[in-house]
């Protein structure tokens, strides 16, 4: 294992889409966009909440920071006016999952939720299964939000913990007592959340291998539905802030690698089951059921069990994903604000995908989903040279025993589950010309 970890911590893209964002080549007209999506849809609908209170000095999350929450009810009537936009070129528009991601939605008041749920269920309408889902500071949430947001059907939470030590937490500057958290959880089960997940990061500064152990005794404790355990992406040539973190020695290659698998072993010990990437479910989670079927599937907001065709993000800095195109709204909210005010999208950037692109972003999702890939489903993408290229690195994971082959399938194994995102890599075509250095974080 040592071997192979120095052999595949390299800088990766994260497959959140393919082509990855750096190879995405510009938005489409406002007009081509919504023929992508097609009038009368049944969509996903991620709303972004730019907002939070305090920096954390490990965040590579789009935020702004502000104590003034005299924003929140003009930023929450663009986004309205966003969907206005949405409903005037589409028609009638039904929801199946909404989720609220930031920053930090609890940024907003309880209060203002209502107003704006309220408004917006009025434009909109519920699909016959909704599912309803934010991501919550423990920090700043309080009671009203988990009994508003359930009122309006919301039925998961996602709790941003990182780690329990209270070292740690100061050296990233998020002060987050243990105590908090429980009252949060307790919270969320009391109004009734059928899910709830932790997201934890290996790799932060003062981590060791106590400390993870201490984490993950917690963890067991609270005994959330899912978990993410993310591999702590250091970009301090794009996040300038992170650099902050640089005074303490941070963990690389295979003392990070330590961190993660003490980690996951101790959730595999505590019940959970690997799904794939940095997610990690109990086995009567819907997830894991989705799983077994194989009808799981992955979109920009991670594992879902089921995604409509078509997701639109609204908010400054959203990504949405019509199948056959991606499109990402204006990072800055002034920006992002000029252009909903004079009633246009605010597309920034976007990729309209062709054939070869679909087909290879399919065998990435399989491979993240379904631990597997046809070799003949990309038959008619890889041709000569690039056959010859796919069939060698493809044989090089067979020796890494990384992958097994069963009939034309290939099959990821528990080793090679770790290094998915290197074998995504294998059918990136659009990184023949190799990786500019700092366009990705490591692999691990
Ligand atoms: C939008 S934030 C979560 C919501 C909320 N703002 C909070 O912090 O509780 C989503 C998650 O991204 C993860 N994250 C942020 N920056 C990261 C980084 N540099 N590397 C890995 N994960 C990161 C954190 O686990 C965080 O909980
Ligand atoms: S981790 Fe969450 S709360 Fe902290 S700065 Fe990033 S988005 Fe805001």
């Amino acid at each position: 294992m040592r071997n192979l970890i120095d052999k595949y911590a390299v800088a990766a893209p994260r497959y959140t889409s393919y082509p990855s964002y750096p190879h995405w080549e510009g938005p489409p007209t406002e007009k081509e966009w919504f023929d992508n999506i097609g009038a009368n849809p049944e969509i996903d609908l991620y709303i972004h909440i730019p907002y939070c209170e305090k920096l954390c000095l490990y965040c590579g999350c789009n935020r702004q920071i502000t104590k003034n929450h005299e924003l929140e009810r003009p930023y929450l009537k663009l986004l309205l006016k966003e969907i206005e936009i949405y409903k005037r070129n589409l028609g009638h528009i039904k929801v199946n999952n909404l989720h609220f991601g930031g920053g930090t939605p609890t940024f907003i008041s309880a209060e203002n939720f209502d107003w704006f749920l309220n408004k917006l269920f009025k434009l909109v309408s519920k699909g016959a299964h909704f599912s309803g889902s934010f991501e919550a500071d423990p920090r700043v949430t309080q009671e009203d939000h988990y009994r508003v947001l359930a009122d309006y059907g919301l039925d998961r939470v996602s709790f941003g913990i990182q780690d329990f030590s209270e070292n740690v937490q100061k050296a990233i500057g998020r002060t987050q007592p243990y105590s908090m958290v429980t009252e949060a959880i307790t919270m969320a089960r009391k109004w009734g959340y059928q899910s709830v997940n932790f997201d934890i990061i290996y790799g932060l500064p003062l981590q060791t291998q106590e400390t993870i152990d201490d984490s993950f005794d917690k963890v067991q404790e609270l005994s959330p539905d899912t978990v993410a355990f993310f591999s702590y992406a250091h970009v301090p040539w794009k996040i300038k802030h992170q650099k902050a973190l640089e005074k303490y020695p941070l963990s690389q290659g295979r003392e990070k690698y330590l961190l993660k698998i003490r980690g996951e072993r101790r959730l595999v010990e505590s019940g959970y089951i690997h799904l794939g990437l940095d997610h990690f479910v109990k086995p009567f989670d819907p997830l894991y059921q989705a799983y077994q079927q194989k009808s799981l599937q992955r979109n920009f907001m991670g594992y879902t069990t089921a995604c409509s065709k078509t997701l639109i993000g609204i908010g400054c800095t959203s990504i949405s994903d019509a199948s056959n195109c991606y499109i990402q709204n204006m990072k800055s909210v002034s920006d992002y604000q000029n252009s909903i005010n004079q009633g246009k999208l605010a597309l920034e950037n976007g990729h309209q995908l062709t054939l070869e692109e679909k087909t290879i972003r399919d065998t990435i999702q399989s491979l993240f989903c379904h631990q597997e890939f046809d070799l003949r489903s990309v038959a008619d993408v890889y041709k000569c040279e690039k056959l010859k290229a796919l069939i060698e690195k493809i044989a090089e994971f067979e020796r890494d025993d990384l992958l097994q082959k069963k009939g034309s399938l290939y099959l990821l194994t528990e080793k090679g589950k770790v290094f998915s995102r290197n074998m995504a890599m294998a059918f990136d075509l659009k990184l023949r010309g190799g990786i500019r250095s700092g366009q990705f974080s490591n692999s691990i």
